[in-house]
């Protein structure tokens, strides 16, 4: 009896030291931290240049514009990263979008990226914004690039000025103050085209002021959406299912 007693003693103290012993080391407060992966922005970071390569003239002539703006004017701009614009322009054309419509175009910095992907799809963007210091900026940066004859900017408060406007729209970019992207939504949404998507930036950045915006898309049963983040400020991507 007593040498099954050693046995089973013996066997308890392997099993302690083979099973729980590790699992305190690796989890207990004295675990040693575990090595996070790269979230999309390093990754991006790593591989792809910051702004695309230019593939022709015209190309070379806004990739130019882009690249100066996000060194000289992005600082209180609130434009897009590069990520998120390369995610604009790929989603412009693969939907092969004829009208893109923009609300807040600030220096005009995305609205660049969606004419790269314009000039091959054959479409036009309508982009919105209020400032007036904004607006000049805007269209200096547009002639440079050489981009008049793909886009109109409205000059005004989007709000008023957006009901002029005519569908099918193919893709919406809320890129202005958060607490308007309800009432954007609810005025855009009947021309966004079957298909086409509705895009609010800052969603990740910007969340704790989007609530009833997400509450307004989430209770719609026309409505799908994904939250991309491929730089850390977030777009809730939107597509109008019928
Ligand atoms: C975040 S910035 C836009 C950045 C721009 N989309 C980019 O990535 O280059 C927001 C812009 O929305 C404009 N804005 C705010 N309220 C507006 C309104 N009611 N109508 C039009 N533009 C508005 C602001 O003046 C500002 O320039």
């Amino acid at each position: 009896m007593r040498g099954w007693r050693w046995i089973v003693a013996g066997a308890g103290i392997v099993l302690f030291a083979a099973v729980l012993v590790p699992r305190v080391r690796t989890q207990g407060p004295n675990a040693p931290a575990k090595k996070r992966p790269p979230n999309a922005l390093e990754v991006s970071r790593q591989f792809l240049t910051l702004h695309p390569q230019p593939r022709d003239e015209a190309e070379r002539k806004i990739v130019a514009a882009l690249e100066d703006m996000h060194v000289n004017q992005s600082r209180g701009m609130g434009n897009v990263w590069p990520e998120d614009g390369r995610v604009l322009r790929m989603l412009t054309e693969t939907l092969g979008a004829k009208h893109v419509v923009e609300i807040g175009t600030a220096n005009g910095y995305s609205a660049l990226w969606f004419c790269l992907a314009l000039r091959s799809t054959g479409g036009k963007l309508t982009t919105h914004e209020i400032d007036p210091q904004r607006i000049a900026l805007a269209k200096a940066n547009f002639k440079r690039a050489g981009v008049e004859p793909l886009l109109t900017l409205v000059e005004g408060d989007a709000h008023q000025t957006i009901t002029r406007l005519e569908g099918p729209i193919d893709l919406v970019l809320l890129d202005a103050e958060k607490e308007g992207f309800t009432d954007y939504l609810s005025q855009l949404l009947p021309r966004v085209r079957s298909g086409g998507l509705i895009i609010a930036h800052d969603s990740s950045g910007q969340a704790d002021q989007m609530h009833d915006y997400f509450q307004a898309i989430a209770s719609n049963p026309d409505l799908e959406t994904a939250f991309v983040d491929a730089s850390r400020w977030g777009m809730c991507i939107t597509r109008k299912m019928k």
